[in-house]
């Protein structure tokens, strides 16, 4: 049976990967809906991507909930130097035909969990965690109601946005200690799992052969990001983040991860936002995380390009 998830996101062209391989996998996953965050672009910016990209998808029926449009306490900090000035650079995308729905992307979390019978509502949360964290103060009843809460964030070692930090935790390491330290089940994606998982020009290729008008836009927006990589220094091509979380959800068997207490820095300076991952054995009694290591990535290339296919 399907599971059903909100996905919340900050699109960016590798969460708009991750919002595809959703919407193209209806026998593991029922969308309920998407809800945006400030992250890669800000919030009008990534709202807006979210929209046209279903519409791009002629999926008018998944409901686009705004959420936050700043972090908890640190300043707004965007990643446009990698994803540009639209947070979805590279192609031009159809206007889009689904509206914003009504109300706080926050509130409609907290609903659509409370609503549904526990343990069948699961979080995917790709962007930076104001949205998750925001609703957990809301309202904490939703923490042992969620079936899980999988989380691209973090790294066990080298950062991306500075050395000790990867961008959705660095963004609002204050949201990211809430949710982490929340109770709930958690999947966390972290920067060494995603790093195994780039884009080549042969993977490029096979997504442009696909044919669809779709796949045509896609390849046009991932060849500008493979781009903004390679341009920063990155040779080994552009990491497709945001769909390893989706693919999880879709094909648990690609992955092996091991529990570990997670625990997030939040004070400003050099540490900010980083991730500390304790997977010295055995694993703590108070793991708090299953930490994904490993990924089958020709597994995960070819999931990808069959679903891509059916859009
Ligand atoms: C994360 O940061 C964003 O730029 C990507 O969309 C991804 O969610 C990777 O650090
Ligand atoms: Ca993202």
């Amino acid at each position: 049976m399907a599971r059903s998830i909100i996905l919340d996101c900050d699109p960016g062209h590798d969460d708009a990967l991750a919002l595809l391989l959703a919407l193209a996998s209806p026998e593991e996953i029922e969308l309920l809906a998407v809800t945006t965050v400030a992250g890669n672009a800000p919030l009008a910016r990534t709202s807006e991507n979210a929209r046209k990209l279903l519409t791009l998808a002629g999926r008018l029926d998944v409901p686009v909930y705004a959420g936050c449009a700043r972090p908890i306490l640190v300043e707004p900090a965007h990643a446009q130097a990698v994803h540009g000035e639209t947070g979805l650079d590279g192609a031009e995308l159809p206007p889009p035909r689904v509206p914003l729905a009504d109300g706080h992307a926050v509130q409609a979390i907290v609903r659509a969990v409370m609503e549904r019978p526990p343990g069948t509502v699961s979080l995917c949360a790709v962007g930076p965690l104001t949205n998750l964290a925001l609703a957990v103060l809301l309202e904490p009843a939703i923490v042992p109601r969620l079936a899980e809460i999988v989380v691209m964030g973090g790294a066990i070692g080298l950062g991306n946005v500075t050395p000790a930090a990867e961008f959705n935790f660095w963004a609002d390491p204050h949201a990211a200690a809430v949710v982490m330290g929340c109770g709930a089940p958690i999947t966390l994606v972290p920067l060494e799992l995603t790093h195994k998982v780039r884009l080549t020009p042969a993977r490029l290729a096979a997504l442009r052969a696909l044919g669809t008008p779709l796949a045509r836009v896609l390849a046009d927006l991932l060849t500008f990001y493979d781009g903004r990589y390679r341009a920063r220094g990155d040779q080994d091509g552009a990491a497709l983040h945001d769909p390893c979380a989706v693919a999880w959800l879709v094909r648990p068997e690609l992955f092996t991860g091991r529990r570990a207490r997670v625990a997030i820095v939040t004070e400003p300076g050099l540490c900010r936002g980083r991730s500390v991952v304790d997977l010295r054995p055995p694993a703590p009694e108070d793991a708090n995380a299953l930490v994904l290591t490993e990924v089958d990535t020709e597994g995960f290339f070819a999931l990808l390009l069959a679903r891509l296919a059916r859009l």
